[in-house]
């Protein structure tokens, strides 16, 4: 186990994401107003940096790129989404916000071959 703090219960405003550095692993903490998600800070599609194409709302994250979307409080994946997003695990106490970062959460990407098969397939 290893819990770290990363920012205030406050700082993350509702319908919204904010990017932290937790000991050198950016973490992207969302605020979906009933609660906090903690998940690694790109789209597992093609990398798009959620800290800017992220968008929550009703509970759903968004990525404005190609529109994948995911639950944010069951995690499970929405509509044409083909990739579910890894979770750190989170807490709250005394105010403030920690994750579980017992390893850094990463997505395996498709070669290029998928990706030409996505394009053009
Ligand atoms: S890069 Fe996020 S949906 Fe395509």
């Amino acid at each position: 186990m290893a819990w770290k703090k990363v920012c205030g219960v406050g700082d993350v405003e509702v319908n919204s994401v904010k990017l932290f550095d937790v000991e050198g692993v950016n973490v992207l903490v969302t605020n979906y107003g009933s609660g906090f998600r903690a998940i690694p800070p790109i789209c597992p599609h093609m990398e798009e940096p959620l800290d800017v194409s992220g968008i929550v709302a009703n509970c759903v994250l968004t990525c404005s790129k190609h529109l994948w979307a995911w639950d944010l409080r069951t995690e499970g994946m929405l509509g044409e989404t083909e990739k579910p997003l890894k979770f750190y695990e989170t807490r709250e106490e005394d105010g403030a916000l920690f994750v579980n970062m017992v390893e850094e959460l990463v997505y395996d990407f498709d070669s290029e071959d998928d990706l030409d098969d996505d394009f053009f397939g």
